[in-house]
């Protein structure tokens, strides 16, 4: 590949970016002064984020299993480019450049996530030595390259054996093979990972997955159905924390990546601001307010009525195993919330039809997001440490007659939304660090190759990667620690 080991000289030249005059922005009396301004706390931990069925290909290499999305993706009327992640980015062959590419960043850590049916291809009993190979060879590239390594153990691509035995996540069965997998891959990399997510995302995976049937394993389940499934994910996070603890070397830190529901107050008054507090706490009942308080909250429960999940108090215990952080994946506002004297202490502002959206038309842009989650998350449940575990946007990437991507909507995007992480971190919100979504263009799900989140560019044939202007924006970002 040609980018294998870079200079930061050869990187710029690149795209012209010395030509833009990028270079001289980075003199040191400039960082000074933007850092007055601007700046995130000293040691701040700047990264990317990818997912394993989305950059990775290789889907019968070295024993892997299938999983569920290789089933979903191969079935007729899924994917809207009719699309597959078969090679996707082959990042499995082209890893060590992918970590030039973070290199070339500045970056000081990367998240990325393990595929279970590489480690056990029938989702439970023999381990696949060849299938932790891989990520031993990462993870040991990461780290000669100064790079931290977070896993995620769960990125959505369930193995396909599971699905077909025990129905997936509608059944605890699943739960419990997680936390074997998972007490597995701790056990053979925390002497060098010393950082696991459990599950991404446990509420797309549950809406999407079982509810509209957008996302594999494609079930339209009713709410009893469905109420089960949102209690075994989180049971199934709370069996990881415990067999990461149990099977991790000591000082491995573990806990969630969760796209919380955002509430954002309309208008920023105490009283916004406190229905918007208690909303994010409604609103995540079955997530992050189960894990953080070990209960179901009664609103939640009379909610669901005859079809709330059959639980026991161990259930509970288990699931809001204590955690040594919280990720949150940022995206859009999924409310605006004004006060008012109803008995749930909160109302939704409904979202105008003119309301601005990115590329992709779920993808509404609401910077405030990253101050106020974050913030509700740290007031409401007093945690302590938190990362951003996303954050990032698609765009229409296409070349400019020069070669380069422009993608002045993604820098827009990226400097509100830092602008009011900033914010956060300014106030003492405990973020200790953020994962830019994504580090390279790659398979987004049912959108198949449509949607590019990538800041590096690929071209999907030839697998080449090539930066956007919006790499050289957060490698600014990272050598001034400060919103550029
Ligand atoms: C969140 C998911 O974790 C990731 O897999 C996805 O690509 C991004 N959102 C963008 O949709």
């Amino acid at each position: 590949m040609a980018f294998k080991g870079l200079t930061r000289r050869q990187f710029a030249g690149l795209t012209g970016w010395s030509a833009l005059g990028l270079s001289a922005l980075s003199a040191a009396s400039g960082r000074a002064e933007a850092a007055a301004a601007s700046g995130f706390p000293s040691g701040f931990l700047w990264g990317t984020a990818t997912s394993a069925y989305q950059i990775e290909g290789a889907v019968n290499e070295d024993g892997r299993g299938a999983s569920i999305w290789d089933r979903f993706a191969h079935t007729p009327g899924t994917i809207s480019d009719r699309s597959n992640a078969d090679t996707a980015t082959d990042h499995f062959h082209l890893y060590r450049e992918d970590v030039q590419l973070m290199k070339a960043l500045g970056a000081k850590a990367y998240r990325f996530s393990i595929a279970w049916p590489r480690i056990f291809p029938e989702g439970a009993g023999a381990p696949n030595p060849k299938g932790l190979d891989f990520y031993n060879r990462l993870v040991d590239e990461l780290l000669a390259n100064g790079i931290e390594p977070f896993a995620t153990l769960y990125h959505w691509d369930l193995p396909q054996a599971l699905q077909d035995r025990f129905g997936g996540w509608t059944s605890r069965d699943t739960s419990k093979a997680f936390a074997d997998y998972s007490a597995y891959v701790a056990k053979y990399l925390s002497d060098r990972v010393k950082y696991f997510f459990t599950i991404n995302e446990c509420s797309r995976l549950v809406h999407l997955g079982h509810k509209y049937g957008a996302d594999a394993p494609g079930l339209k389940l009713p709410p009893s159905g469905l109420n089960q499934v949102r209690h075994n994910v989180a049971l199934g996070h709370g069996l990881a924390v415990q067999a990461v603890r149990a099977h991790g070397r000591a000082g491995t830190r573990v806990g969630p990546a969760e796209n919380a529901v955002s509430c954002i107050p309309a208008i920023e008054t105490p009283e916004n601001i406190r229905a918007a507090e208690i909303a994010t706490r409604e609103l995540n009942a079955g997530y992050l307010t189960v894990m953080l308080e070990g209960k179901y909250t009664e609103a939640f429960l009379a909610q669901a009525g005859k079809d709330a999940p059959k639980y026991t108090e161990e259930d509970l215990r288990i699931i809001s195993s204590p955690i040594d952080f919280v990720g949150l994946n940022i995206y859009t506002p999924d409310h605006y919330v004004i006060a008012a004297g109803n008995e749930r202490g909160f109302t939704l502002a409904p979202f105008p039809a003119s309301f601005p959206h990115m590329k992709a038309s779920w993808l509404r842009p609401g910077p405030e997001a990253m101050y106020w989650v974050p913030r509700h998350v740290a007031k409401l449940w007093n945690v302590k440490s938190i990362y951003i575990t996303e954050n990032g946007t698609s765009g229409s990437d296409q070349p400019a007659a020069d070669g380069t991507v422009y993608d002045v909507d993604r820098i827009m995007y990226l400097r509100n939304y830092l602008t009011q992480l900033q914010r956060a971190t300014s106030e003492g919100v405990p973020v200790l660090g953020y994962f830019l979504w994504s580090l390279i263009d790659n398979f987004e799900w049912s959108d198949g190759y449509e949607q590019r989140f990538g800041i590096y560019r690929v071209d999907f044939d030839t697998k080449r990667r090539t930066p956007k202007l919006s790499a050289a924006f957060y490698r600014e970002t990272i050598a001034r620690n400060a919103v550029v």
